[in-house]
């Protein structure tokens, strides 16, 4: 992904009731993020259309997964695998061995396709977040 693919992008994660778009998600912050991890985030192309995107991005430790998102017409057809996959080809490597992704809990397509594809839910864990200011 590059950041001239931002209101393609943009629009598709909008029509995406699973991907939640919040501060983070304005075209300078998505550019400072694909600057601090280069290579890591990717687009789906058909024809001259995007029709899928994800970030991924890691810290050193851990890497993290975020707003996966594949156009209605073209769902069911390994999309989302693949992009899932090459993000932790990518990770992997740069020496990330493992990578987090946050879903929420309301989208449970969302939990069937991820476990679908092997990631394993930490039932055991629950996210909290605090602001920094
Ligand atoms: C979730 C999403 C990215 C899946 O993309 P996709 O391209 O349709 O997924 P794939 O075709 O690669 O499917 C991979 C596997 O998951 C399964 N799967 C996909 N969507 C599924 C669903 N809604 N329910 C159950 N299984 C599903 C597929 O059947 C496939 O399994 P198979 O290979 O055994 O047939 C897509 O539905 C989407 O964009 N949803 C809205 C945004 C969203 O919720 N994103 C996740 C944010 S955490």
């Amino acid at each position: 992904m590059s950041i001239r693919d931002y209101d393609e992008v943009f629009a598709l994660w909008s029509q995406c009731d699973g991907v939640g778009l919040a501060e983070g998600d304005s075209r300078d912050d998505i550019r400072a993020f694909l600057r601090r991890n280069p290579g890591l985030s990717f687009v789906a192309i058909s024809g001259k259309k995007i029709v899928g995107a994800v970030l991924s991005s890691h810290d050193g430790r851990r890497g993290f997964l975020y707003h996966l998102a594949v156009a209605e017409g073209h769902r069911r057809s390994g999309v989302g695998r693949a992009l899932a996959q090459r993000c932790l080809e990518s990770l992997n490597a740069i020496g990330i061995p493992k990578c987090h992704i946050v879903v929420f809990a309301r989208n449970r397509s969302g939990h069937q396709f991820w476990r679908k594809i092997g990631w394993e839910e930490r039932t055991e864990l629950r996210m909290m977040s605090k602001r920094t200011r």
